[in-house]
């Protein structure tokens, strides 16, 4: 595997998350025009749906000056029964200096040792989503400057989410204090549950998660009305938020499910800020891949 992959957010050391988290930051303002020497190119392949993941990472590359080609798999030979390996190796073959994957199988990445450019996961499975995580940080340090000793609930279908994964990796490592809230169905081995109301009403962050309805293995034994009322962040929930607290959700979002729909667009809810800050991390990321040292300006505020 190419040494700048990026495939989970444990695979990074403490001092590349922080690296990637300054240079986003500097691609916010003094870095805004920078772009790289190359213009790749770099391929997208999205093998499971995506908006925001897709097109912001499309967004980042061209901002860096790399061409950009999006493979879509019905109009490629994987239907003609081509291996992801083979489709990989291809796109090496051809001239690509990286590709961006998204795939519904967990670690899919572990069949493409052999490919030789960087990859860049960008979700796989209900295994790990690493470039939303690092929104995610970017989004809470830009709002409380930093991590350590910051109560984060994270709440829904947790068994799914590849962003609980991933963010309750980093977020311990970073020192925050994190605990999860849901249905039983929806509990996940090794995380912390508590009652969803106690964790509104004491945490800094409310993470919402969507209910993955395309990864169910049946319908659901409660309602979508009942659901709401027992796991979703209400109106009545809202009141109880702390007074500096916000609300995340990585999206799409369920409305009226997860989350009552006039709160995707409170004043506490950072979700549209979570997608723009998206595309600077997704800069950070691709600037990494490409093997760019990180700026060595510090100019942010934030304490880790
Ligand atoms: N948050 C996220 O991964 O959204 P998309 O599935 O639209 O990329």
């Amino acid at each position: 595997m190419h040494p700048n992959s990026l495939l989970t957010i444990d695979s990074l050391r403490r001092e590349e998350i922080i690296d990637l988290l300054n240079d986003a930051y500097c691609f916010s303002n003094l870095y805004k025009d920078w772009h790289l020497s190359t213009n790749g190119p770099i391929a997208n392949l999205f093998f499971e749906n995506s908006t925001r993941t897709h097109y912001s990472f499309a967004s980042a590359e061209l901002q860096l000056g790399l061409k950009v080609e999006d493979m879509y798999p019905e109009f490629s030979s994987l239907t003609k029964g081509e291996s992801l390996y083979d489709t990989c190796k291809t796109f090496e073959a051809i001239g690509y200096k990286a590709l961006v994957i998204r795939n519904k199988q967990d670690e899919y990445f572990k069949q493409l040792t052999n490919i030789n450019i960087p990859i860049i996961n960008a979700g796989d499975g209900c295994g790990n989503h690493p470039s939303q995580c690092l929104l995610d940080l970017y989004t809470i340090l830009e709002h409380f400057h930093r991590i350590k000793g910051l109560k984060v609930a994270i709440i829904g279908d947790i068994a799914h989410s590849r962003v609980a994964n991933s963010d309750y990796q980093a977020l311990k490592m970073f020192g925050a204090d994190v605990t999860f809230s849901g249905p039983e169905e929806f509990k996940r081995e090794g995380f912390p549950f508590t009652n969803i109301d106690e964790a509104i009403k004491s945490s800094d962050v409310v993470m919402l998660l969507r209910i993955q309805f395309e990864r169910l293995e049946g319908p659901m034994h409660i309602s979508k009305e009942e659901y709401h009322q027992k796991f979703g962040l209400t109106k009545q929930r809202y009141e109880m938020m702390k007074e500096n607290s916000i609300i995340m959700h990585p999206a799409p979002v369920n409305r009226g499910l997860e989350i009552d729909s006039d709160l995707v667009e409170a004043s506490k809810s950072k979700i549209f800020r979570q997608m723009t800050n998206g595309v600077l991390v997704r800069k950070a990321i691709i600037k990494r891949a490409f093997n760019e040292k990180p700026f060595s300006e510090k100019n942010s505020d934030w304490s880790f």
